[in-house]
């Protein structure tokens, strides 16, 4: 694989201009006045991956937005792997705080990325990353370097919840069936301390209602009387935790795997500046569970989060009213051990339990996921270390992730194949935020680094 860093230098132009025509398609997947985008975009990479050299792709309907699939199997007696990633993006509300338009790629320079950061929604969640794994494969091929075989899988619905992919996964486990999947969609540590994920968070996402008076009152009038539901819900919220800032849902923490001491230990040696995380933030100090370090916080403790609360009036001036209603989206990040079904049900329980009999309380249940832990001594870790140790002269540390990738728990369950979770993003990236973008370092330090990944797994699978 000696040309590959040649190859890549020939080719850049070509491969960043090819992704921001994909970046330039809004797939908003959260959003139906995006339809027709998200379909154009599945469309877009199927064609993307034709020209890279798979074979029998599809579009593959699902009974939400289709899945693109390609293949290249070259021995049905090689290794395959199977690279899942997405090509729908988060909305990019907040839109005035763009300093260039969502859908409208541009590089600029940051101060992390002094060789220049491709600025658009998508750039590093999930385009950008996804679109490395089929330029490695356009190399590997072009150069007669594919080791083994490989299957595409990339969704539209990642950003939703995959609602659909169950389904999908159940239908076409012959189809999907692999040796090892291969994901980035995820980050590290920074670039020039890389990282593998080897966890994900599990996710239960609610919302809640709390109703009173059958109509807005004039607050007036009836001011002090009727019970006030944002006050009453942001109440019944501020009871979810307790002032260690732990979750004070009765049996939330029943099942949580507790880490050893040693393994706090080694989690507590990758390289972490909490003045460096305040300052990029512009906070003055951090909060969380007594007891737990940042990165302990963000990785293997659950949290709860309100998402966002409204209600009653927010226009423009004053407006005296009492709302007759209150709503809050609120997520539990959870870890190994917690299942989120059960969580939700916990949650349901205890948050009407909390609700005084002035309103009534609906609360339901949106998308959720099983939590992923992998271990590193697996010959797809072993692999992908080789890979970066080559192409970032040291060795990668192993990190679990505050993030959720739902899927990946499904596929251990359906498919029994374990994830290697190759992410090259940054958490400075704004993945989800306003500006969010990849540096072009990132982009094709992947590019180099994945078929590593290819030639060491099939070296190892021996
Ligand atoms: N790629 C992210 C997840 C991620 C990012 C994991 C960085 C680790 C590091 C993914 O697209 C995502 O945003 N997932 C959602 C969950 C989903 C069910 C909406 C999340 O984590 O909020
Ligand atoms: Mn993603
Ligand atoms: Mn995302």
């Amino acid at each position: 694989m000696k040309n590959r860093k040649q190859y890549i230098d020939n080719q850049k132009d070509r491969f960043i201009s090819e992704l921001f025509d994909l970046l330039k398609l809004p797939s908003i997947s959260a959003d139906t006045a995006y339809n027709q985008d998200v379909l154009d975009t599945a469309e877009l990479v199927k064609k993307q991956l034709e020209k890279a050299g798979c074979e029998n792709m599809e579009v593959c309907e699902t009974p939400g937005y289709p899945v693109v699939y390609g293949e290249k199997i070259i021995d049905t007696q090689l290794p395959t792997i199977l690279v899942y990633g997405h090509y729908d993006v988060q909305p990019a509300d907040p839109i005035g705080l763009w300093t260039s338009p969502p859908f409208d790629p541009i590089i600029k320079t940051t101060e992390i990325h002094p060789e220049g950061a491709i600025f658009a929604r998508g750039a590093c969640d999930d385009k950008g990353q996804m679109f490395m794994h089929i330029k490695a494969f356009e190399y590997m091929i072009q150069n007669n370097e594919l080791p083994c075989n490989v299957k595409f899988m990339i969704e539209g619905e990642e950003e939703i919840g995959s609602p659909s992919l169950e389904w999908f996964v159940k239908e076409h486990t012959d189809k999907l069936k692999n040796d090892i999947i291969l994901i980035s969609d995820t980050g590290m540590i920074s670039n020039s301390q890389p990282s593998i994920t080897t966890g994900l968070r599990g996710l239960s996402y609610m919302e809640v209602t709390v109703t009173g008076p059958n109509r807005d009152l004039h607050s007036g009038l009836y001011g002090g009387a009727v019970a006030n539901p944002i006050n009453i819900l942001t109440q019944m919220i501020s009871k979810l935790q307790d002032s260690d800032n732990k979750i004070t849902i009765p049996g939330f923490y029943n099942n949580v795997e507790e880490l050893s001491s040693e393994e706090r230990q080694e989690m507590a040696k990758a390289p972490f500046s909490l003045n460096d995380y305040k300052n990029a933030l512009e906070i003055k100090e951090v909060q969380g569970e007594t007891g737990y370090t940042t990165n302990e916080r963000n990785s293997i403790r659950p949290t709860l989060d309100v998402n966002g609360i409204w209600g009653g009036y927010i226009g423009e001036g004053a407006k005296t009213v009492i709302p007759s209603e209150a709503h809050a989206k609120i997520s539990m990040r959870l870890v190994p051990g917690q299942d989120h079904e059960q969580i939700s049900e916990l949650f349901s329980s205890y948050f009407k339990s909390l609700a005084p009999k002035s309103v009534s309380v609906k609360v339901t249940s949106h998308h959720g996921g099983h939590p992923y832990v992998t271990p590193i001594d697996s010959i797809g870790y072993q692999a992908a270390k080789k890979a970066y140790q080559e192409t970032f002269n040291t060795t990668p540390i192993p990190q679990r992730s505050g993030g959720s990738i739902p899927i990946v728990a499904l596929f251990e369950n359906e498919l029994n194949s374990k994830s290697i979770l190759m992410g090259f993003g940054l958490d400075s990236d704004a993945i989800h935020s306003p500006n969010e973008h990849f540096g072009v370092f990132n982009f094709l330090k992947g590019i180099e680094t994945i078929p590593l990944f290819y030639k060491y797994f099939t070296e190892l699978s021996r």
